[in-house]
């Protein structure tokens, strides 16, 4: 597979340290086996997310100088917005620290307790913070997104169908569901079902649907310039257009978005509210107010403002976003050459380890994406990120595991931040591990915290 050079000079570096197999032995035991416990220093290549780990660009940077540092109606915040606008046509923007602030603001203006919120796949801050405010989050894609091979282009749409049955039970005496059912979300990518898009023709089809019973639509925005590159590519008639133009299709669709800035606004901090309604952005302000500052700062200095609103248009370049999903590919395409299982086809951000099959004979009690995830540590210093069992909890009432369909170990692969070279040598770590996978033990836990566990729980070998 052919791989362009890099569309970018590097100015500065960060060196890192690669340990010894044994250093990394005692690291992990005294990590709990649990990769979020690993300083990232005794990390060589660090793959837990590609969010807030982006590099800058020397616009960007440059961009901090120029920051306006006022409480109150910055410049930064004006071209903040006016960039918002542009790209996304949105007119009203409130700006948050990341994106489940923004979460927590806009569903704390909309969403009530026994309310339910559709959406292709929540992310799991997003499904927290709908749950936060007592109301029940659903996941709607289409069934091919569970399955781990199935090469549908447009593996994140939304299914169609399931959200016309679902919101047609919610009709109440207005006619409308909007009673039951405050907004219906789509994200793009989506992220918890391996970085899959979502099409043009999938997010015209929710606004049609969502019309028919009256209840508006969000974008979750983290990834939406590499959700535009993949319609850009694959979808019938979009290859003449410009990501921009791509872009600003996609959010015509919806009333508003939350976006956490750390993705594809390429900075390491920052997030914002966008949205067309003056009535919606004067209710949310009271929120933003509360939990994250000024309305024109949101829990962060102008200059981050700036980076945020410069790094807003630099993601829609072409050149940018066939290099960052062709250094995914180029990763991903070397595992699948080496018959090593992953999620295909191969997304946006990240190579998610398929490790049902992987590690076959590791069942989902003794965690094998977590086992793999220390396996990739012990073998090269590689970390990724469990996105399996232990991410997805117990049942409160039983205590009992809730045993989700894709059991997944996600390489995220920050951007712009290491060289095709350094995927050359995870996928040598990978394979090498593929090739002793049968000396794999599973896991099983020492502490179990009571919620969110994968961050903090600590394990022994089984
Ligand atoms: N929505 C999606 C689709 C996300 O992937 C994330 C974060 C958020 C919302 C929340 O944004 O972190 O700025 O508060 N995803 C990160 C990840 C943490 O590693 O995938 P945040």
């Amino acid at each position: 597979m052919s791989h362009e050079p890099e569309p970018y000079r590097i100015k500065v570096i960060e060196p890192i340290r690669k340990t010894s197999p044994e250093e990394r032995r005692r690291i992990i035991k005294e990590a709990g086996y649990n990769l979020f416990a690993v300083p990232s220093e005794d990390v060589f290549i660090d793959l837990l997310t590609d969010s807030g780990t982006s590099a800058m660009s020397d616009r960007q940077w440059a961009g901090l100088m120029v920051g306006d540092e006022a409480y109150a109606g910055s410049r930064n915040f004006f071209n903040l917005r006016d960039a918002v606008g542009r790209v996304m046509g949105f007119p009203f923007v409130i700006p948050t620290h990341q994106g489940r602030a923004a979460e927590h603001v806009l569903f704390s203006t909309l969403v009530k307790p026994g309310q339910v919120v559709p959406n292709n796949m929540h992310f799991d801050t997003t499904k927290a913070h709908v749950e936060h405010r007592g109301a029940r989050a659903v996941n709607l894609a289409i069934d091919a997104v569970y399955d781990p091979v199935s090469h549908n282009p447009f593996k994140g749409d939304m299914d169609l169908d399931k959200l016309e049955a679902f919101l047609k039970t919610k009709v109440g005496p207005d006619g409308t569901a909007r009673a039951e059912v405050p907004m219906v979300m789509v994200t793009v990518t989506c992220n918890s079902g391996g970085g899959q898009p979502v099409s043009l023709a999938n997010l015209r089809g929710v606004r049609q649907v969502a019309d028919r019973y009256g209840v508006p639509v969000f974008i979750d925005a983290a990834r939406f310039a590499e959700n535009a590159f993949f319609i850009k590519e694959r979808e019938p008639g979009q290859q003449g257009r410009s990501i921009a133009d791509i872009v600003k299709e996609m959010f015509s669709y919806a009333d508003g978005c939350t976006m956490s800035a750390k993705k594809d606004a390429l900075v390491n901090m920052g997030g914002f509210i966008a949205m067309r309604s003056e009535e919606l952005y004067r209710l949310a302000t009271v929120w933003a107010v509360l939990f994250e500052g000024f309305i024109t700062y949101g829990g962060l200095a102008g200059r981050d403002l700036e980076a945020m609103a410069r790094g807003l248009e630099e993601v829609l370049s072409e050149d940018y976003l066939r290099d960052r999903i062709g250094q995914v590919r180029y990763l991903g395409q070397q595992l699948l050459d080496a018959g090593v299982p992953i999620i295909e086809p191969i997304g946006g951000h990240a190579v998610y380890l398929d490790a049902k099959r992987f590690l076959p004979r590791i069942p989902q009690d003794r965690f094998p994406a977590q086992a793999l995830t220390v396996e990739l540590y012990i073998e090269g210093g590689v970390r990724g990120v469990e996105i399996g069992t232990v991410l997805e909890g117990s049942d409160p009432a039983t205590g009992e595991n809730i045993y989700p369909t894709l059991e997944m170990v996600r390489l995220a692969i920050p951007r712009r931040v290491y060289t095709s070279r350094h995927m050359d040598y995870v996928a040598d770590v990978v394979k090498r591990v593929h090739a002793r996978r049968d000396s794999v033990r599973g896991l099983k836990f020492t502490y179990e915290p009571p919620v969110l566990r994968h961050f903090t729980a600590r394990f022994e070998p089984a």
